[in-house]
Protein backbone atom coordinates (compact mmCIF):
# COMPACT_ATOMS: atom_id res chain seq x y z
CA UNK A 1 0.00 0.00 0.00
CA UNK A 2 1.64 3.42 -1.24
CA UNK A 3 1.92 6.44 1.76
CA UNK A 4 -0.50 8.17 -0.77
CA UNK A 5 -3.08 5.55 -0.43
CA UNK A 6 -2.94 5.07 3.30
CA UNK A 7 -2.98 8.70 3.73
CA UNK A 8 -6.50 9.01 1.58
CA UNK A 9 -7.80 6.03 3.43
CA UNK A 10 -6.97 7.26 7.03
CA UNK A 11 -8.90 10.98 5.30
CA UNK A 12 -12.07 8.57 4.61
CA UNK A 13 -11.99 6.46 7.33
CA UNK A 14 -11.69 10.11 9.98
CA UNK A 15 -14.65 11.80 7.51
CA UNK A 16 -16.60 8.73 6.84
CA UNK A 17 -19.74 10.32 8.74
CA UNK A 18 -19.55 13.48 6.95
CA UNK A 19 -22.12 11.34 4.34
CA UNK A 20 -21.37 11.63 0.32
CA UNK A 21 -18.69 9.10 0.41
CA UNK A 22 -18.32 7.69 -2.47
CA UNK A 23 -16.63 5.08 -2.68
CA UNK A 24 -18.62 2.96 0.54
CA UNK A 25 -22.08 3.56 1.10
CA UNK A 26 -22.90 6.79 3.62
CA UNK A 27 -25.66 4.63 4.93
CA UNK A 28 -25.71 0.78 4.45
CA UNK A 29 -28.30 -0.11 6.40
CA UNK A 30 -30.98 2.19 5.05
CA UNK A 31 -32.66 0.54 2.23
CA UNK A 32 -32.54 -3.62 4.06
CA UNK A 33 -36.48 -2.93 3.90
CA UNK A 34 -36.03 -2.45 0.29
CA UNK A 35 -34.61 -5.30 -0.53
CA UNK A 36 -37.24 -7.78 -0.47
CA UNK A 37 -40.17 -5.56 -0.18
CA UNK A 38 -43.44 -7.09 0.79
CA UNK A 39 -45.60 -4.04 -1.91
CA UNK A 40 -48.78 -4.58 0.33
CA UNK A 41 -47.14 -3.48 3.58
CA UNK A 42 -45.42 -0.48 1.95
CA UNK A 43 -48.67 0.63 -0.32
CA UNK A 44 -50.05 0.62 3.61
CA UNK A 45 -47.53 2.67 4.61
CA UNK A 46 -46.69 5.49 1.38
CA UNK A 47 -50.52 5.46 0.64
CA UNK A 48 -52.65 6.19 4.23
CA UNK A 49 -53.83 9.56 5.40
CA UNK A 50 -51.39 10.98 8.15
CA UNK A 51 -48.42 10.79 5.90
CA UNK A 52 -47.46 14.36 5.20
CA UNK A 53 -46.53 13.96 1.80
CA UNK A 54 -49.81 11.60 1.06
CA UNK A 55 -52.02 14.21 2.97
CA UNK A 56 -50.36 16.90 0.09
CA UNK A 57 -49.91 15.25 -3.26
CA UNK A 58 -51.95 17.23 -4.60
CA UNK A 59 -49.89 20.77 -4.13
CA UNK A 60 -46.70 18.85 -4.24
CA UNK A 61 -47.24 17.65 -7.57
CA UNK A 62 -48.91 20.94 -8.19
CA UNK A 63 -46.40 22.80 -7.73
CA UNK A 64 -44.26 21.08 -9.79
CA UNK A 65 -45.96 22.61 -12.49
CA UNK A 66 -46.43 19.42 -15.21
CA UNK A 67 -47.03 20.69 -18.68
CA UNK A 68 -48.44 17.94 -21.83
CA UNK A 69 -45.44 16.59 -23.24
CA UNK A 70 -42.80 16.52 -19.97
CA UNK A 71 -40.63 13.68 -19.44
CA UNK A 72 -40.38 13.03 -15.76
CA UNK A 73 -38.52 10.19 -13.85
CA UNK A 74 -39.62 9.93 -10.41
CA UNK A 75 -36.92 8.61 -8.56
CA UNK A 76 -37.27 6.28 -6.18
CA UNK A 77 -40.96 5.82 -7.15
CA UNK A 78 -41.65 3.26 -4.57
CA UNK A 79 -45.32 2.15 -4.79
CA UNK A 80 -46.04 4.45 -7.56
CA UNK A 81 -47.98 6.75 -5.68
CA UNK A 82 -46.75 9.77 -7.52
CA UNK A 83 -45.84 8.41 -10.60
CA UNK A 84 -49.94 7.33 -11.27
CA UNK A 85 -50.31 11.35 -10.55
CA UNK A 86 -47.84 12.46 -12.82
CA UNK A 87 -48.46 10.42 -15.99
CA UNK A 88 -52.02 11.84 -16.82
CA UNK A 89 -50.82 15.25 -16.14
CA UNK A 90 -47.85 14.89 -18.75
CA UNK A 91 -50.46 13.33 -21.16
CA UNK A 92 -49.93 10.17 -23.45
CA UNK A 93 -47.39 12.66 -25.27
CA UNK A 94 -45.50 12.79 -22.40
CA UNK A 95 -43.49 9.88 -20.46
CA UNK A 96 -42.48 8.87 -16.90
CA UNK A 97 -40.25 6.75 -15.95
CA UNK A 98 -40.63 4.86 -12.69
CA UNK A 99 -37.38 4.39 -11.33
CA UNK A 100 -36.42 2.13 -8.49
CA UNK A 101 -33.78 0.13 -7.29
CA UNK A 102 -36.19 -2.70 -5.97
CA UNK A 103 -37.72 -4.56 -8.84
CA UNK A 104 -41.17 -5.47 -6.63
CA UNK A 105 -42.30 -1.89 -6.37
CA UNK A 106 -41.33 -1.21 -10.30
CA UNK A 107 -43.13 -4.47 -11.02
CA UNK A 108 -46.18 -3.29 -9.05
CA UNK A 109 -46.21 0.52 -10.40
CA UNK A 110 -46.02 -1.55 -13.73
CA UNK A 111 -49.00 -3.67 -13.23
CA UNK A 112 -51.07 -1.73 -11.71
CA UNK A 113 -50.37 1.90 -14.15
CA UNK A 114 -51.57 -1.24 -17.07
CA UNK A 115 -54.82 -1.66 -14.87
CA UNK A 116 -55.57 1.80 -14.88
CA UNK A 117 -55.10 2.09 -18.66
CA UNK A 118 -51.90 4.49 -18.24
CA UNK A 119 -49.55 4.08 -21.30
CA UNK A 120 -46.89 5.97 -20.84
CA UNK A 121 -45.16 4.86 -17.69
CA UNK A 122 -41.79 3.05 -18.25
CA UNK A 123 -40.59 1.10 -14.88
CA UNK A 124 -36.84 0.87 -14.64
CA UNK A 125 -34.93 -1.04 -11.88
CA UNK A 126 -31.76 1.46 -11.44
CA UNK A 127 -28.51 0.40 -9.08
CA UNK A 128 -27.66 1.93 -5.79
CA UNK A 129 -25.13 4.29 -7.44
CA UNK A 130 -27.23 5.13 -11.09
CA UNK A 131 -30.39 5.52 -12.35
CA UNK A 132 -30.23 4.00 -15.68
CA UNK A 133 -31.65 6.65 -17.36
CA UNK A 134 -30.95 7.45 -20.88
CA UNK A 135 -28.84 10.79 -21.33
CA UNK A 136 -30.51 14.13 -21.75
CA UNK A 137 -33.78 12.10 -22.38
CA UNK A 138 -35.93 14.18 -18.85
CA UNK A 139 -37.26 17.05 -17.89
CA UNK A 140 -37.68 16.47 -14.32
CA UNK A 141 -36.10 14.57 -11.78
CA UNK A 142 -39.27 13.97 -8.72
CA UNK A 143 -37.63 13.16 -5.79
CA UNK A 144 -39.96 12.14 -2.97
CA UNK A 145 -39.03 10.71 0.45
CA UNK A 146 -35.57 8.93 -1.52
CA UNK A 147 -32.81 11.19 -1.11
CA UNK A 148 -32.06 9.79 2.00
CA UNK A 149 -32.45 6.80 0.97
CA UNK A 150 -29.41 7.25 -1.73
CA UNK A 151 -26.13 5.54 -0.81
CA UNK A 152 -23.97 7.03 -3.11
CA UNK A 153 -25.95 10.34 -3.61
CA UNK A 154 -22.72 11.98 -5.59
CA UNK A 155 -23.16 9.11 -8.53
CA UNK A 156 -27.04 8.86 -8.41
CA UNK A 157 -26.96 12.77 -8.64
CA UNK A 158 -24.62 12.79 -11.45
CA UNK A 159 -26.58 10.19 -12.99
CA UNK A 160 -29.66 12.16 -13.11
CA UNK A 161 -27.41 15.15 -13.90
CA UNK A 162 -26.43 13.11 -17.20
CA UNK A 163 -29.89 12.06 -17.85
CA UNK A 164 -31.59 15.80 -17.34
CA UNK A 165 -31.83 18.16 -20.03
CA UNK A 166 -29.98 21.31 -19.91
CA UNK A 167 -33.06 23.15 -19.18
CA UNK A 168 -34.01 19.75 -17.10
CA UNK A 169 -34.52 20.34 -13.21
CA UNK A 170 -35.06 18.49 -9.91
CA UNK A 171 -37.85 18.83 -7.25
CA UNK A 172 -37.01 17.21 -3.78
CA UNK A 173 -39.20 16.94 -1.31
CA UNK A 174 -37.35 15.10 2.08
CA UNK A 175 -37.53 15.50 5.69
CA UNK A 176 -36.41 18.15 7.82
CA UNK A 177 -34.59 16.93 10.31
CA UNK A 178 -33.57 19.77 13.24
CA UNK A 179 -31.59 18.24 16.18
CA UNK A 180 -34.16 19.10 19.38
CA UNK A 181 -37.38 19.54 17.21
CA UNK A 182 -37.44 16.34 14.70
CA UNK A 183 -38.95 13.15 15.95
CA UNK A 184 -36.33 10.39 17.40
CA UNK A 185 -37.77 8.22 14.27
CA UNK A 186 -36.27 11.08 12.00
CA UNK A 187 -33.03 12.14 13.79
CA UNK A 188 -32.44 8.27 13.27
CA UNK A 189 -33.82 7.76 10.20
CA UNK A 190 -32.48 10.60 8.20
CA UNK A 191 -28.02 10.71 8.15
CA UNK A 192 -28.94 14.58 7.42
CA UNK A 193 -30.72 17.71 7.18
CA UNK A 194 -31.63 19.80 4.54
CA UNK A 195 -28.55 21.88 4.81
CA UNK A 196 -26.60 18.94 3.88
CA UNK A 197 -28.68 17.57 1.29
CA UNK A 198 -28.86 21.15 -0.40
CA UNK A 199 -25.46 21.24 -0.66
CA UNK A 200 -24.61 17.97 -1.67
CA UNK A 201 -26.79 18.30 -4.86
CA UNK A 202 -25.42 22.05 -5.51
CA UNK A 203 -21.97 20.21 -5.68
CA UNK A 204 -23.28 17.66 -7.90
CA UNK A 205 -24.11 20.51 -10.83
CA UNK A 206 -27.19 21.74 -9.56
CA UNK A 207 -28.12 25.49 -7.61
CA UNK A 208 -31.67 26.16 -5.63
CA UNK A 209 -34.55 27.54 -8.05
CA UNK A 210 -37.47 27.67 -5.67
CA UNK A 211 -38.48 26.68 -2.53
CA UNK A 212 -42.08 26.24 -0.97
CA UNK A 213 -43.01 26.09 2.48
CA UNK A 214 -46.54 24.52 2.52
CA UNK A 215 -44.95 21.44 4.39
CA UNK A 216 -44.85 21.24 7.92
CA UNK A 217 -42.74 18.67 8.70
CA UNK A 218 -40.64 18.22 4.82
CA UNK A 219 -39.62 20.39 2.28
CA UNK A 220 -40.05 21.30 -1.13
CA UNK A 221 -37.33 22.34 -3.66
CA UNK A 222 -36.81 22.93 -6.90
CA UNK A 223 -33.67 22.84 -8.79
CA UNK A 224 -32.04 23.37 -11.99
CA UNK A 225 -28.93 22.71 -13.67
CA UNK A 226 -25.67 24.83 -12.65
CA UNK A 227 -22.63 25.28 -14.51
CA UNK A 228 -21.04 26.31 -10.53
CA UNK A 229 -18.29 28.49 -11.78
CA UNK A 230 -17.34 32.24 -11.03
CA UNK A 231 -17.35 34.99 -13.52
CA UNK A 232 -13.30 33.87 -14.56
CA UNK A 233 -14.55 30.47 -14.92
CA UNK A 234 -13.33 28.90 -12.20
CA UNK A 235 -15.17 26.44 -9.88
CA UNK A 236 -17.75 28.09 -7.18
CA UNK A 237 -16.89 25.13 -4.88
CA UNK A 238 -15.15 26.67 -1.38
CA UNK A 239 -11.69 24.81 -0.60
CA UNK A 240 -13.19 23.40 2.61
CA UNK A 241 -15.82 21.17 0.14
CA UNK A 242 -12.10 20.44 -1.94
CA UNK A 243 -10.70 18.97 1.04
CA UNK A 244 -13.83 16.96 2.25
CA UNK A 245 -14.72 15.99 -0.90
CA UNK A 246 -11.35 14.35 -1.64
CA UNK A 247 -11.27 13.13 1.88
CA UNK A 248 -14.10 11.01 1.48
CA UNK A 249 -13.06 9.92 -2.50
CA UNK A 250 -15.95 11.76 -3.86
CA UNK A 251 -13.19 13.87 -5.53
CA UNK A 252 -9.50 13.20 -6.84
CA UNK A 253 -7.50 16.44 -7.89
CA UNK A 254 -5.15 16.85 -10.46
CA UNK A 255 -2.00 18.89 -11.34
CA UNK A 256 -1.89 20.33 -15.23
CA UNK A 257 1.83 22.04 -14.65
CA UNK A 258 4.29 20.44 -16.52
CA UNK A 259 7.04 17.40 -15.44
CA UNK A 260 9.77 19.79 -14.45
CA UNK A 261 7.69 21.62 -12.03
CA UNK A 262 5.86 19.12 -10.37
CA UNK A 263 9.25 17.49 -10.04
CA UNK A 264 10.08 20.30 -8.37
CA UNK A 265 7.12 20.20 -5.74
CA UNK A 266 3.77 18.84 -5.79
CA UNK A 267 0.67 17.90 -3.64
CA UNK A 268 0.57 14.29 -2.14
CA UNK A 269 -2.80 13.75 -3.29
CA UNK A 270 -2.35 15.53 -6.77
CA UNK A 271 -1.92 13.13 -9.89
CA UNK A 272 -0.10 14.75 -12.63
CA UNK A 273 -1.59 15.52 -16.01
CA UNK A 274 0.07 17.94 -17.69
CA UNK A 275 -1.35 20.38 -20.41
CA UNK A 276 1.30 19.77 -23.09
CA UNK A 277 0.00 15.67 -22.94
CA UNK A 278 -3.96 17.00 -23.01
CA UNK A 279 -3.05 19.09 -25.45
CA UNK A 280 -0.92 16.68 -27.64
CA UNK A 281 -2.92 13.32 -27.99
CA UNK A 282 -6.45 13.04 -29.75
CA UNK A 283 -9.34 12.22 -27.63
CA UNK A 284 -9.10 8.43 -28.38
CA UNK A 285 -5.54 8.55 -26.82
CA UNK A 286 -5.88 10.25 -24.09
CA UNK A 287 -9.16 8.48 -23.04
CA UNK A 288 -6.91 4.99 -23.35
CA UNK A 289 -4.25 6.76 -21.42
CA UNK A 290 -6.42 8.51 -18.55
CA UNK A 291 -8.82 5.28 -18.33
CA UNK A 292 -6.59 3.75 -15.00
CA UNK A 293 -5.29 7.47 -13.67
CA UNK A 294 -8.79 9.27 -13.66
CA UNK A 295 -12.31 7.62 -13.08
CA UNK A 296 -15.17 9.19 -14.62
CA UNK A 297 -17.35 9.09 -11.78
CA UNK A 298 -15.31 11.46 -9.63
CA UNK A 299 -15.39 15.11 -9.23
CA UNK A 300 -11.90 15.59 -10.79
CA UNK A 301 -10.68 19.03 -9.16
CA UNK A 302 -7.51 20.86 -11.48
CA UNK A 303 -4.76 23.48 -10.07
CA UNK A 304 -1.94 24.70 -11.88
CA UNK A 305 0.68 27.06 -11.08
CA UNK A 306 -1.78 30.30 -10.38
CA UNK A 307 -5.18 29.37 -12.18
CA UNK A 308 -4.31 30.03 -15.82
CA UNK A 309 -3.60 26.72 -17.73
CA UNK A 310 -6.43 25.01 -15.83
CA UNK A 311 -8.71 27.00 -18.05
CA UNK A 312 -7.42 25.18 -20.89
CA UNK A 313 -7.40 21.92 -19.22
CA UNK A 314 -11.21 21.78 -18.74
CA UNK A 315 -12.45 21.89 -21.82
CA UNK A 316 -10.25 18.65 -22.69
CA UNK A 317 -11.27 17.02 -19.93
CA UNK A 318 -14.99 18.21 -20.36
CA UNK A 319 -15.26 16.55 -23.91
CA UNK A 320 -13.78 13.42 -22.54
CA UNK A 321 -17.32 13.17 -19.97
CA UNK A 322 -14.88 14.23 -16.93
CA UNK A 323 -17.10 16.53 -13.94
CA UNK A 324 -13.91 18.66 -14.05
CA UNK A 325 -13.90 21.51 -11.85
CA UNK A 326 -10.58 23.91 -12.17
CA UNK A 327 -9.55 25.92 -9.21
CA UNK A 328 -8.53 29.62 -9.27
CA UNK A 329 -5.62 28.68 -6.94
CA UNK A 330 -2.88 27.40 -7.43
CA UNK A 331 0.27 24.47 -5.65
CA UNK A 332 1.85 27.26 -3.68
CA UNK A 333 -1.52 28.69 -2.28
CA UNK A 334 -2.99 25.17 -1.65
CA UNK A 335 0.03 24.23 0.28
CA UNK A 336 -0.82 27.53 2.35
CA UNK A 337 -4.37 26.03 2.57
CA UNK A 338 -2.99 23.07 4.05
CA UNK A 339 -3.34 20.72 1.43
CA UNK A 340 -0.27 18.29 2.43
CA UNK A 341 3.30 18.77 -0.30
CA UNK A 342 4.63 15.17 -1.31
CA UNK A 343 7.77 14.63 0.21
C1 LIG B 1 -39.48 6.01 1.40
S1 LIG B 1 -39.62 5.36 -0.21
C2 LIG B 1 -40.43 6.67 -1.08
C3 LIG B 1 -41.32 6.17 -2.20
C4 LIG B 1 -42.08 7.26 -2.97
N1 LIG B 1 -41.20 8.23 -3.55
C5 LIG B 1 -43.08 7.92 -2.08
O1 LIG B 1 -42.79 9.03 -1.60
O2 LIG B 1 -44.14 7.33 -1.84
C6 LIG B 1 -37.95 5.43 -0.83
C7 LIG B 1 -37.75 4.66 -2.11
O3 LIG B 1 -36.45 4.94 -2.65
C8 LIG B 1 -35.95 3.75 -3.22
N2 LIG B 1 -34.49 3.91 -3.35
C9 LIG B 1 -33.52 3.77 -2.42
N3 LIG B 1 -32.31 4.05 -2.95
C10 LIG B 1 -32.51 4.36 -4.24
C11 LIG B 1 -31.64 4.72 -5.31
N4 LIG B 1 -30.32 4.84 -5.14
N5 LIG B 1 -32.19 4.98 -6.51
C12 LIG B 1 -33.53 4.87 -6.70
N6 LIG B 1 -34.39 4.51 -5.73
C13 LIG B 1 -33.90 4.26 -4.51
C14 LIG B 1 -36.42 2.68 -2.28
O4 LIG B 1 -36.39 1.38 -2.85
C15 LIG B 1 -37.82 3.16 -1.95
O5 LIG B 1 -38.77 2.66 -2.87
Amino acid sequence: MTRKFTLQLLFAVLLCGSGFGQDKSVNPDINKSFQQPDVKTFIERFESEGREVYDHREEIIEACQLKPGMAVADIGAGTGLFTRMIAPRVTDRGQVYAVDIAKQFVDHVEKTCKEEGIKNVTGVVCTADSAELPNNSVDLAFICDAYHHFEFPYKTMRSIYRALKPTGQIVLVDFERIEGQSSDWILNHLRAGKSTFVNEIELAGFEVAEERDFLATSYWIRFKKSDRKSDSNHTTDSIDDVKRLLANGTAQIIDVREKNEWDAGHLAAAELVPLSMLRGLSSDQLNAKLAEQLPKDKIIYCHCRSGGRVLAATPILQELGYDIRPLSIGYSDLVGQGFKKAD
